[in-house]
């Protein structure tokens, strides 16, 4: 009895320990799925600032940081040579050239990106951010403004520009600034989903 107990013993330390060890491994990974996700909200913004001040509110609720994308030509003050510009970017689907730092995509995990409706689609800008940086592997989910028309195709544009990330195509729209109500419980939700 004692002979075989002694036998038996050295396979219990070795299974034992096999045990502790993927323990310790499902704790580890326990820690890293509960670290925070590094959270960028980038977004253009320009008639009324509308696009700017749902922005700001995902950046309240995430804890993120805040990018805002700016162009190098920027859109006149002036209605009629604004829209003359708009037009022919809209209806010509021009990607304007990007001014501004550089975001640096690499320190993130989830993008929030934001951008006013503009003919249904996304505003230029965005999709000449979507074009310029490279978001494969991160999880990107749109937000975007109107002024009554909905969000038109704006989440599927961003899944047609944005090869290699995982696109939430369930993003934000808000008429204007307005209906903020509930945003934090989608960004709360949204967080919980992808991490
Ligand atoms: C060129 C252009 C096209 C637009 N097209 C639409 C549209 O298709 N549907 C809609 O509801 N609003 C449209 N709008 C209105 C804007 O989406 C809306 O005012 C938005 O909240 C503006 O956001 P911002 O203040 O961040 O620029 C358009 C505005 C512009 C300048």
């Amino acid at each position: 009895m004692t002979k075989s107990l002694f036998l038996f013993l050295p396979f219990a330390m070795i299974a034992n320990n096999a045990f502790a060890t993927k323990s310790n491994i499902d704790v580890a990974m326990k820690t890293q799925n509960t670290t925070a996700p590094r959270v960028l909200v980038a977004y253009f913004s320009m008639l009324y600032g509308n696009t700017g001040d749902v922005a700001r509110a995902i950046v309240s609720e995430s804890g993120g940081d805040i990018y805002r994308i700016m162009v190098e030509e920027e859109y006149p003050d002036d209605d009629k040579a604004r829209k003359k510009l708009l037009t022919q970017q809209v209806e010509q689907n021009i990607f304007p050239a990007l001014s501004g730092p550089e975001p640096e995509i690499a320190k993130y995990d989830v993008i929030f990106i934001g951008s006013p409706v503009w003919g249904n689609h996304l505003s230029q800008p965005v999709k000449s951010f979507l074009h310029k940086y490279d978001l494969s592997n991160k999880t990107v989910i749109p937000f975007v403004s109107h002024s009554g028309g909905g969000r038109g195709h704006t989440f599927s544009d961003v899944a047609d520009l944005c090869s290699g990330c995982t696109v939430d195509t369930d993003g934000w729209s808000s008429w204007g600034a307005g209906r903020q109500r509930g945003i934090a419980k989608w960004v709360e939700k949204k967080l919980a989903q992808h991490y």
